[in-house]
């Protein structure tokens, strides 16, 4: 049976991959933000998963804003890395696996949980970002196959928290019903604080983002009972990106290990977390 090996929580900023994309990790700007990825690189690189199903947001790259599905799935054997005014970044295409994202679309919907389905899609930062956080250097292709779940975190009005959460625990199940032996890895994405337009622009709050890194591993449920206003009040109206965590949570299970954490202020116009969780359950819920 297929087992969640671990979880990973990571920001997405576009400039994290700018700056792995043009060599300057090692820039004074940067430098102190990819040191504080060093130890959770090290320990997912010996810890590779089969498929990681990465939870992420489209920002009206690929998606026609004129169509805002709440919650959707890639299907596709092989997924473009989207053109997002400067070329497409120099990173490998994305691999799919058509059988288990299928699996997961019938176990989702049986759970009622109706995603829309992508056959085709490209995949923007919100996916791409994520993926060189984990693996810095894939060469020519990812280390992992990759199933994309996307959620609307762009348009109101965007999913509960509560609801996320339950997703989480449904795409736990769905994950584990599938009966080859896959290790699999969930990515939840985007936050931390951010607003980047309008009169708060700029805004970052350290105290929401120190206590959600706390109670995203102990208490994901005091997270879910936020509303959206909660969100974008205390995260910024982009910070509710972090809706987007509490799917990985959820997919988890109630057993697991912090492996590594790291919080720097700031990456661009947002507040950059990072938290590593191990599944000391992996094959249950
Ligand atoms: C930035 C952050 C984001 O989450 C995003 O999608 C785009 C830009 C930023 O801080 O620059
Ligand atoms: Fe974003």
């Amino acid at each position: 049976m297929a087992e969640v090996i671990w979880g990973l929580a990571t920001s997405h900023v576009p400039s994290i991959g700018a700056a792995m994309d043009h060599g300057k990790t090692a820039d004074p700007y940067w430098r102190p933000l990819f040191d504080g990825y060093g130890p959770a690189r090290e320990w997912m690189a010996e810890h590779t998963p089969d498929v990681a199903v990465v939870v992420y947001n489209d920002h009206a790259n690929a998606v026609d804003m004129s169509v805002t599905p709440t919650f959707a799935i890639g299907t596709a054997a092989s997924y473009q890395v989207a053109d997002e005014g400067w070329g497409s970044r120099p990173v490998p295409e994305v691999v799919g696996v058509p059988e288990f994202s299928d699996h997961l679309v019938e176990s989702l919907i049986d759970s009622s949980f109706d995603l829309t389905v992508y056959q085709e899609l490209d995949v923007d930062h919100g996916l791409t970002v994520p993926l060189s956080v984990y693996c810095p250097d894939p060469g020519d292709r990812w280390p992992c196959a990759v199933v994309p779940l996307l959620v609307n975190v762009i348009q109101y009005p965007q999913p509960t928290a509560a609801r996320c959460l339950a997703l989480g625990y449904a795409l736990g199940e769905a994950i584990r019903s599938f009966p080859e032996d896959l290790k699999v890895a969930v990515f939840g994405t985007g936050g931390m604080s951010h607003q980047l337009a309008g009169a708060r622009a700029g805004l970052i709050n350290q105290d929401f983002d120190r206590m959600y890194l706390d109670a995203i591993e102990h208490a994901p449920e005091k997270l879910a009972a936020l509303t959206r206003e909660e969100y974008i009040r205390e995260a910024g109206s982009e910070g509710i990106e972090l809706i987007m965590w509490l799917i990985m949570r959820g997919a988890l299970g109630p057993r697991i290990r912090r492996v590594h954490e790291t919080y720097h202020v700031p990456a661009s116009n947002t507040a950059a977390g990072m938290v590593l969780f191990e599944n000391l359950s992996p094959g249950s819920s």
